[in-house]
């Protein structure tokens, strides 16, 4: 069979994509995973990847773009080599997330979503991770980080 070019994915992506397609029906369940995979290679999604992405699914860019702005995981835009996810559900809220977020964004000197300059962090909230006997909490990379003060969030950071 002819190996089709989709411009703006490798070939490792494609065959990855093929091969999670082969076990599903219905394209759009892959949709998650393809994404994922795009991911796992580039950090974030840009649109010429959704764009091949889909594509290759043969479904449309607008249908994927939903599937990306639900998926709270898919990054639309390039984000550091760690994410720092803080809790802003109600009990880490309460016990004064707002502050978690205002500290690491000051120590990395970025806004919101935006990628600190060496390239190394992006801070993002994330709703409950189910730890909110430990609030304020946060997730490092794979690691939950709980009862988040201003000392703990040096540590993290390495200040
Ligand atoms: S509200 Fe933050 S862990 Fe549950």
């Amino acid at each position: 069979m002819k190996k089709q070019v989709f411009e703006g994915l490798s070939s490792a992506e494609i065959d990855e994509i093929n091969a999670e397609m082969s076990h599903y029906e219905d394209k759009m369940a892959v949709s998650i995973e393809a994404l994922k995979i795009v991911q796992k290679y580039r950090r974030w999604v840009s649109d010429e990847c959704l764009i091949a992405v889909a594509e290759l699914l043969e479904i449309s860019p607008t249908q994927l773009e939903a599937v990306a702005t639900f998926y709270n995981l898919i990054y639309r835009q390039p984000v550091g080599k760690t994410i720092i996810h803080y809790c802003n559900s109600v009990t880490c809220w309460m016990l004064g997330s707002d502050q978690v977020q205002e500290c690491l964004c000051r120590h990395l000197n970025v806004e919101l979503g935006e990628m600190s300059a060496d390239g190394e962090y992006t801070i993002l909230p994330i709703v409950c991770l189910g730890a909110c006997d430990h609030a304020p909490v946060v997730m490092v990379g794979d690691e939950l980080r709980l009862d988040i003060t201003e000392d703990a969030v040096n540590e993290i950071l390495g200040r």
